[in-house]
């Protein structure tokens, strides 16, 4: 072999070892990326295609709940606070017609009417108010968990919260309450399929009624709750939920405290110093076919829904309803349904008479209850999903769409404002 010859074998030797070791280096490159990207962005067709998950509620619920029309009359059988400041209290509710109670779905809410007497002007009047069931179907009693509303500090002097305060302050064992049955479209599909609920401060009670349902009947269901409040004040029956998860290994639970206390023990009495949000998520999670339940303060919902989609959750996985005034939806809206008649580019003046306002009414105005409550006139408002018939109001003229089917009845030549919007000039008493 000449000189030449051996120096050219080992120039060759040496680029196909560097070729190769760069391919291999390449391509491992390539498996961490896909990983990654996988986790990143959403699961992919392996996870796609894992098994059917198949239908079973550990209770027998109809398709078409038992429910009563109008209001039923409860007593209260039992009053207990459920945190330490004594700012969540539960109400246990028993039918004083002796009748049996309706099933419902875990994550479904009752509707109130309530004797409030304004505080301002002394008046009673009827205020209409929606609370989650926060226990398990199938017992003789329902139980709502309800937080006192404070007024915020700024502007200064504002009343308190109507419904909540009337329930703390003038709701004690034996007395009344007139309740409207079971309703809403945010609760737990019966299914196997592993879930996430993400609850923020009094948001854990469609939570509590969704795990009791699921883990006190044994149902073998992977269930992970990230629940956020403050601190240890807020956090509601910490117990509980403590002696779920020590008892069901399919429970995991996650309690994130956003200020803790000094005296509040990392580890024991919350896991995450921070928000329930969707970073702890994805770093938290497993990567499996989740189905997500949301529910919490406006900004928590405004921050956790598109974040989860955009981490490619598909949308069909995702269940949320805000409590409070939000910028999403109250609840997911349903499909809208056809209507034969489009609204068309004329401009449409909503009247409300009673106050003596007329407004242009155009598709960014949202639904005929924004606006109202935009212009400051005085309506009414439950569950903003057309569910509890809060928003009632009668029409003097003119003609309205729904933008979902309504839940409640209303009566006839009135409309749901929370789902309607005009279809042509309006005039609305109120
Ligand atoms: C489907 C659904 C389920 C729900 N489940 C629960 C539940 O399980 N538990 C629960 O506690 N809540 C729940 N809620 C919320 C509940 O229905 C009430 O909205 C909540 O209790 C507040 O009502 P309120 O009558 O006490 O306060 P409101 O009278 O409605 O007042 C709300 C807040 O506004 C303040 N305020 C008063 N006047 C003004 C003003 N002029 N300007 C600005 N602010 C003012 C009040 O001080 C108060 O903080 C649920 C809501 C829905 C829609
Ligand atoms: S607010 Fe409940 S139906 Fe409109």
């Amino acid at each position: 072999m000449t000189s030449f010859e051996l120096v050219s074998f080992i120039f060759a030797a040496a680029f196909l070892q560097v070729t190769t070791f760069g391919m291999l280096a390449f391509y491992r490159h390539w498996q961490v990326y896909q990983e990654v990207k996988r986790s990143l962005y959403g699961f992919d067709q392996r996870l796609a295609a894992e098994p059917v998950y198949k239908e079973s509620l550990p209770i027998s619920i109809p398709d078409k709940q038992p429910t009563w029309i109008g209001s039923r009359k409860f007593q209260v059988a039992k009053k207990e606070y459920e945190d330490a400041s004594q700012s969540i209290c539960s109400f246990h509710l028993v039918p004083t017609d002796g009748d049996p109670l309706p099933n419902f779905k875990p994550g479904q809410f009752l509707t109130f009417e309530l004797p409030v007497r304004n505080p301002v002007s002394k008046e009673l009047k009827k205020v209409i108010r929606c609370y989650s069931l926060s226990d398990r179907p199938g017992l003789d009693h329902y139980r709502v968990s309800i937080k006192r509303s404070v007024p915020p500090t700024e502007p200064p002097n504002l009343p308190a919260g109507l419904g909540s305060n009337y329930f703390h302050d003038n709701v004690d064992v034996g007395d009344f309450l007139d309740v409207r049955s079971p309703g809403g479209h945010f609760f737990m599909e019966a299914s196997n399929q592993p879930a996430v609920l993400i609850a923020g401060g009094i948001g854990i009670t469609p939570m509590l009624s969704m795990l009791n349902t699921y883990l006190q009947s044994k149902s073998s269901r992977e269930i992970w709750l990230f629940y956020g409040v403050r601190n240890s004040t807020e956090h509601a029956m910490k117990r509980h939920l403590e002696a779920l998860a020590k008892e069901h290994s399919n429970f995991r639970l996650y309690i994130c405290y956003s200020k803790p206390l000094p005296e509040d023990s990392f580890g024991s009495d919350y896991q995450h110093k921070g928000y329930a949000g969707i970073t702890l998520l994805r770093l938290t999670l497993p990567l499996k076919l989740f189905q997500f339940y949301i529910c919490g303060p406006r900004q928590m919902m405004e921050s956790i829904v598109p974040s989860l989609e955009k981490w490619g959750v598909p949308d069909e996985s995702i269940h949320y309803e805000a409590f409070g005034p939000a910028s999403l939806a109250k609840t997911k809206p349903r499909k809208p349904i056809a209507t034969d008649e489009q609204t068309d580019a004329e401009p449409i003046t909503v009247t409300f008479s009673k106050s003596g306002k007329s407004i242009s009414w155009d598709e960014s105005s949202g639904s005929l209850l924004e606006l109202a409550e935009r212009n400051g006139v005085e309506v009414e408002s439950g569950c903003r999903a057309g569910g509890c018939g809060g928003c009632q109001t009668t029409i003097e003229a003119g003609e309205i769409d729904y933008t979902q089917e309504p839940d409640f009845d209303p009566d006839p030549g009135s409309c749901l404002l929370c789902i309607s919007r005009p279809k042509r000039n309006l005039t609305l008493i109120a």
